[in-house]
């Protein structure tokens, strides 16, 4: 008997899709929410144009570098956030995994999980990835809580990276290796 592959993009509550000219005004929205743009970036939270956006995607797709993602509802196919792995080493096989659930009422449900283990399975089942790794903030215990749970670990500190309202704040560098990762 064929054994057919599991769809790597399809969990249980959420799949993995690609970005969509009309999902465009709900990324703009929540670039928006100063909020959420400080738990993902340590840019300054500044919204993009739409202009800049639709830039951004289109040099995503051009990006061999690069795997961008919609993150959609399976149950109504709404768009709930974004993932992405990008600045792929080819040669050394590493790259950098970030995810951003832009709504908060759909925070603290299980989606952002589902979501980085359909991501990391893509990386290391159809990418054929060694290592995915990621920053996070030390004020952001909800990723931090998910990413040990998906089997990611710490391994170092930038001390102090990042000042904001007045505080400094660390940020820790996260690493997960395949033979490490527990979706097989
Ligand atoms: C971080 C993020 C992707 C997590 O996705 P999510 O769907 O909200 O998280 P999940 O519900 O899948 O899982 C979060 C886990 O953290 C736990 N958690 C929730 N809130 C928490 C909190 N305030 N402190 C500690 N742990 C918390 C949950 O209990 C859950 O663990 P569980 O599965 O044992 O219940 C999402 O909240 C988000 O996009 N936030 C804004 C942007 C961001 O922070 N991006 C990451 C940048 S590194």
């Amino acid at each position: 008997m064929t054994h057919l592959p599991k769809n790597l993009l399809v969990g249980e509550k959420v799949r993995l899709d690609g970005l969509r000219l009309d999902d465009l005004p709900a990324i703009l929205r929540w670039q928006r929410d100063v909020v959420f743009m400080r738990l993902f970036d340590a840019q300054p939270a500044y919204p993009k144009t739409e202009q800049g956006l639709r830039e951004w995607f289109e040099e995503q797709n051009k990006s061999n570098e690069a795997f961008l993602f919609g993150i959609r509802l399976i149950e109504t196919d709404a768009l709930i956030g974004y993932i992405e792995l990008d600045g792929i080493l080819w040669p050394h096989r590493v790259g950098w995994l970030s995810i951003g659930i832009g709504e908060p009422e759909y925070w603290g449900q299980g989606y952002g999980h589902e979501a980085m283990q359909l991501t990391l399975a893509y990386a290391f089942q159809e990418l054929n990835l060694h290592r995915v790794q990621l920053t996070v903030f030390s004020y952001n215990p909800r990723a931090i809580a998910m990413y040990e749970k998906l089997g990611f670990r710490r391994e170092g500190t930038f001390r102090e990276f990042m000042e904001r309202d007045g505080q400094r704040h660390d940020m820790h560098l996260y690493g997960l290796l395949r033979p490490e990762w527990q979706g097989e």
